[in-house]
């Protein structure tokens, strides 16, 4: 295998910046703190990492509400901190890919600023403007159009409205964007993770949609994946992300795989892959993701199949289970209690084992569970408070099951501290053959040493328990075999032809699965067979 691009065989590790590592003691993490943890990653094996946003920001969302795109915020350190972060990594062996948000800016950002001072100010169309606005809802809650006193008239603000969307149709924009792009791609980083690129095309006639839970109204079916976007995105493939080298993901909630292939095909000339979100989308309801449920695990394998099968020839996968959006995956379909390591390990295989670039959420190594809330105070993440007042005060929930839905769900749950001390943590985890981290840190070498693994077609097996999940991966010289026991309880699966194979990695010790078909509480193994 000589001919592929460096991201088709790599492990991608997402830092959260701002709860990864406190180097100053001021409560929040920095970009000093994550050069501090570089031999950190590093010994863990990953080729590169991905850096949530560290630009200067009101921190409404969290640095995903950016006032000025050039600049690292004092929250997290200096500019000057920024390119040490990247020489080192660089040195390290490990590249360095940055969140692009550019479907919208801050309010506060300077763009804005002008754009609501005057109906003829000159950047007054670098934002969507009306007068007659539709009933869309925000992704964080309430109205998306929001009512402007200076000019009575409403701006397009889909996440809050602090996030105003830029309107991607003016070419000013478009070029704005590319310039500031190019000078990331001056300083060093290798590849940008786009927030939500999908958005960026809007309806030159906004329509209402399906009527949601709290009385507004639907735009996904008219915004996401426009055929817009695409252009858009050709056109920054054309003219940035070729020219610079960079390897791009973008983040697509709601994308099908027809649209995926799109994104990501080949010949296309858009994107190298897209996070789909299919697979963790599987335990909502009406009230989207507020609600109690669990993921099936038969819906979770048809979804991943789905995608291993539709991306095999052409497209390419993100795979991951967590990110600071998720709950924690042990949580969500693993054992917080005394199967918390095997069934980590046992999640992660399934991942791993799969066609695409994996892509692993700080502590996710460690197999770090959700926080349980008790007050709204405990929360930080606009999107959970806000959720938690809507649907308190609706009546729909009790204060006291909104706190028990927000522990499963809140993106709160991803965001806690990395917990870098002795004990159960992570210093303890390096250290330790058996652990969690060391499981992740063998799946990673053998994606880079295993070529069947990084490029093997897939093969699903059927005729499988519900809750186990079992498929090949097929190369000329190598059959591998990959099954995981979703459940708690001992499964079987009997694979004669698999006697005697070779076993790469497994999460229990003496494992009897190839002679007897008994598969342990969450037990999971990659086989191999020349
Ligand atoms: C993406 C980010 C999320 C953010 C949103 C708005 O979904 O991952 O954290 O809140 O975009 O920028």
């Amino acid at each position: 295998m000589n001919d592929y691009n460096w991201w088709q065989r790599a492990v991608i590790y997402e830092v959260y910046v701002r709860s990864f590592r406190d180097s100053d003691g001021d409560g929040v993490g920095d970009l000093p703190g994550v050069i501090e943890k570089l031999p950190y990653l590093q010994d863990l094996g990953v080729d590169a990492i991905w850096l949530t946003p560290f630009y200067k920001s009101p921190m409404v969302d969290n640095g995903y509400d950016v006032s000025d795109y050039d600049h690292v915020d004092p929250l997290f350190g200096t500019d000057e901190d920024f390119g040490r972060l990247v020489a080192e990594a660089h040195a390290r062996g490990m590249k360095v890919v940055i969140d692009i948000v550019v479907n919208h800016t801050s309010s506060e950002h300077p763009w804005f600023r002008e754009s609501r001072s005057s109906v003829d100010s000159p950047y007054r169309d670098w934002y969507h403007w009306t007068k007659t606005p539709t009933r869309w809802g925000s992704q964080f809650g309430g109205p998306a159009w929001h009512f402007d006193e200076t000019t009575g008239e409403y701006y397009l603000g889909l996440f809050s409205a602090e996030q105003p969307d830029l309107n991607w149709k003016n070419p000013a924009v478009r070029a704005a964007v590319k310039e500031m792009m190019r000078r990331w791609a001056g300083r060093g980083v290798d590849g940008f993770r786009l927030d939500v690129i999908s958005l960026i095309g809007k309806p030159d006639e906004p329509k209402d949609g399906a009527a949601n839970a709290w009385g507004f109204t639907d735009w996904h079916w008219q915004v996401a994946n426009a055929p817009e976007a695409h252009e858009y995105i050709r056109e920054l493939h054309r003219e940035v992300f070729e020219p610079y080298h960079l390897m791009t993901v973008g983040e697509a909630s709601g994308v099908t795989l027809e649209e995926s292939l799109k994104y990501s095909g080949r010949t296309r000339e858009e994107l190298d892959m897209v996070f789909q979100f299919e697979h963790v989308g599987l335990d909502g309801s009406e009230t989207w993701k507020w609600t109690h449920g669990r993921i099936p695990v038969p819906q979770l394998k048809e979804v991943l199949f789905h995608w291993q099968e539709g991306l095999s020839e052409d497209g390419w996968n993100g795979l991951f289970w967590c990110n600071h959006d998720q709950p924690r995956i042990v949580s969500r379909l693993g054992d917080e209690g005394v199967y918390r390591e095997r069934s980590a390990k046992m999640l992660a295989t399934c991942l791993h084992g799969m066609k695409g670039t994996p892509f692993v959420y700080q502590g996710e190594e460690l197999g770090m569970t959700n926080v349980v809330f008790s007050a709204v105070d405990e929360l930080q993440d606009i999107e959970s408070v806000n959720a938690y007042e809507a649907l308190t005060s609706s009546g729909r929930y009790t204060p006291e099951e909104m706190l028990s839905i927000l522990s499963e769900k809140s993106r709160d749950n991803a965001r806690t501290p990395m917990p870098w001390d002795f004990g159960e943590n992570a210093e303890a985890q390096v250290l330790q053959e058996d652990s969690v981290w060391s499981y992740y840190k063998e799946l990673i070498r053998l994606r880079h040493e295993n070529d069947c693994l990084a490029f093997g077609s897939f093969r699903r097996l059927t005729g499988v328990p519900d809750d186990v999940s079992a498929y090949l991966r097929v190369s000329d010289a190598e059959t591998l075999l990959v099954v995981c026991n979703f459940s708690g309880e001992t499964r079987e699966l009997v694979l004669p032809e698999w006697k005697g194979a070779h076993r790469l990695i497994g999460n229990v010790l003496d494992s009897l699965f190839l002679e007897t078909g008994q598969l342990e509480p969450y037990e999971a193994a990659i086989y191999s067979k020349a």
